[in-house]
């Protein structure tokens, strides 16, 4: 059974999207098949690898938009992930098609709010799956919590970063009702620049308020981010030797390090 994680955060530009375009880089390279998941309608996660062109003229039965819609519906084997590029790394796609069925108040939508985690049970051959969710909390990031078992928070150590968090965890808590699994797996500090003072002293906050669900590695703010996305390929295989990959691969353990140490004590319990 794949591990399935969701990137959440209802403010746009906190680094969800790159996360999880790096990330998979990460997974990949150390054996592991990934799926990404785009669950915003913006798309941006797809369009890192396809390209805005091909995305944006996606017919809505090749997009995630697929699950929510009646009359697209169809089964998982005829939503087959597209391949990248990237050995390992699969992405089931998102454009437009998908704002419709991004409405608020998705404890009101039956069935639907399943959609994908239905998808994700029955998928099968991946060892990693990651969600990407648009920023705000409605339909599509609902979905991926009741679909997740576990939680990142990507959080800039800014003010606007960090003012909303508690509106985030409500909402995490809401989605334990229905999907009781559901695990915070950690608070994400990304887009840092340790030589700032207000940096410095939001992370302090942010560890002092929530404590080890913080986790030990920063994701900086850095050039080869972007330089890697605009090539398509995430940081790990376009700059390997760089700073970002390294500290990719850092996150990457660690999470599923932390995965591994929930696992036992679930077991235990
Ligand atoms: N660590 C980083 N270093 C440099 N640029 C980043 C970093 N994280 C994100 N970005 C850039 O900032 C913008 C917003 O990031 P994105 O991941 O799309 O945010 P979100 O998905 O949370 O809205 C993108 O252009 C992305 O390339
Ligand atoms: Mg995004």
């Amino acid at each position: 059974m794949a591990v399935t994680i969701c990137l959440i955060n209802q403010k746009g530009g906190c680094g969800k999207s790159s996360t999880c375009f790096h990330l998979a880089g990460h997974f990949a390279k150390s054996g592991r098949n990934t799926l990404l998941i785009d669950a915003d309608p913006q798309g941006s996660l797809s369009q890192g690898f396809f390209g805005s062109a091909v995305v944006e003229n996606l017919p809505a039965g090749e997009t995630l938009a697929a699950l929510f819609d009646d009359e697209q519906y169809c089964s998982t084997p005829k939503l087959p992930p597209a391949e990248t590029t990237t050995t390992g790394i699969f992405v089931l796609r998102a454009n437009q098609t998908l704002a419709p069925f991004n409405r608020p108040y998705p404890e009101a939508s039956g069935m639907l709010q399943y959609a994908l985690r239905e998808f994700v049970e029955q998928v099968i051959g991946y060892d990693v799956i990651l969600i990407d969710c648009p920023p705000n909390l409605y339909q599509c990031s609902w979905t991926a919590m009741v679909a997740a078992d576990y939680v990142v928070i990507p959080v800039p150590p800014e003010d606007f970063g960090t003012q909303g968090l508690r509106v985030v965890h409500q909402a995490i808590d809401q989605a334990q009702l229905l999907n009781p699994g559901l695990r915070l797996l950690g608070h994400l500090v990304t887009r840092c620049d340790s030589r700032l003072l207000v940096h410095q002293s939001y992370e302090r906050k942010l560890r002092s308020l929530y404590g080890e669900t913080v986790l030990a590695t920063v994701i900086p703010e850095a050039a080869a981010f972007k330089v890697a996305l605009s090539s398509r390929q995430p940081v790990t295989h376009y700059s390997p030797a760089s700073r970002a990959a390294a500290l990719t691969s850092e996150l990457g353990v660690e999470l599923l390090e932390r995965i591994g140490s929930d696992m036992l004590a679930r077991r235990v319990a």
